[in-house]
């Protein structure tokens, strides 16, 4: 799988630590590189972008918070992005979301929880069914946003 990884200074030294975990996956890192202070509007998008555009299958974004970066990701038509701090919601946001971003907490999570987070969020498959209507009538509001 071709993954968007992304982070700001908050999210980086989580960022690189998973690295070693999705290295049988294709990475493309979007930032940050160091913990130098950046805004996470700058990766974030960057790799959302490449999530819409289907450069890559999934990403996976990570900010102090989670927060900034959920904010930035859900507003790239396309992005379904999910916060998610245990691996139940990493579970429930392939099956009921199909979510297509993943959102970690770089301030709250430890490394061995997002690797677990990450690796039940990359198996799990969407259930489809009733909540394909949901998802849906999400794109179809994207596309009534269009000029
Ligand atoms: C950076 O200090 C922090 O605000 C950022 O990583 C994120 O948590 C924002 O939502």
């Amino acid at each position: 799988m071709k993954i968007a990884l992304a982070s700001d200074h908050a999210g980086f030294e989580l960022k690189e630590a998973i690295k070693e975990f999705l290295k049988k996956h294709e990475i493309v890192d979007f930032g940050a590189f160091s913990e130098e202070s950046m805004d996470y509007p700058d990766s974030g998008f960057a790799a959302a972008k490449a999530v819409a555009d289907k450069t890559c299958d999934r990403g996976i974004l990570i900010c102090g918070t989670g927060l900034g970066m959920s904010i930035v990701a859900n507003k790239v038509p396309g992005i379904r992005a999910a916060l998610c701090h245990t691996v139940q919601y990493a579970t429930l946001s392939r099956k009921h979301n199909n979510a297509n971003v993943l959102v970690l907490a770089g301030r709250f999570i430890y490394k061995y929880l997002a690797d677990d987070i990450i690796k039940a969020w990359l198996a799990t498959g969407y259930d489809g069914g009733r909540h394909q209507n949901r998802i849906d009538k999400i794109t179809e509001y994207e596309r009534s946003l269009r000029c």
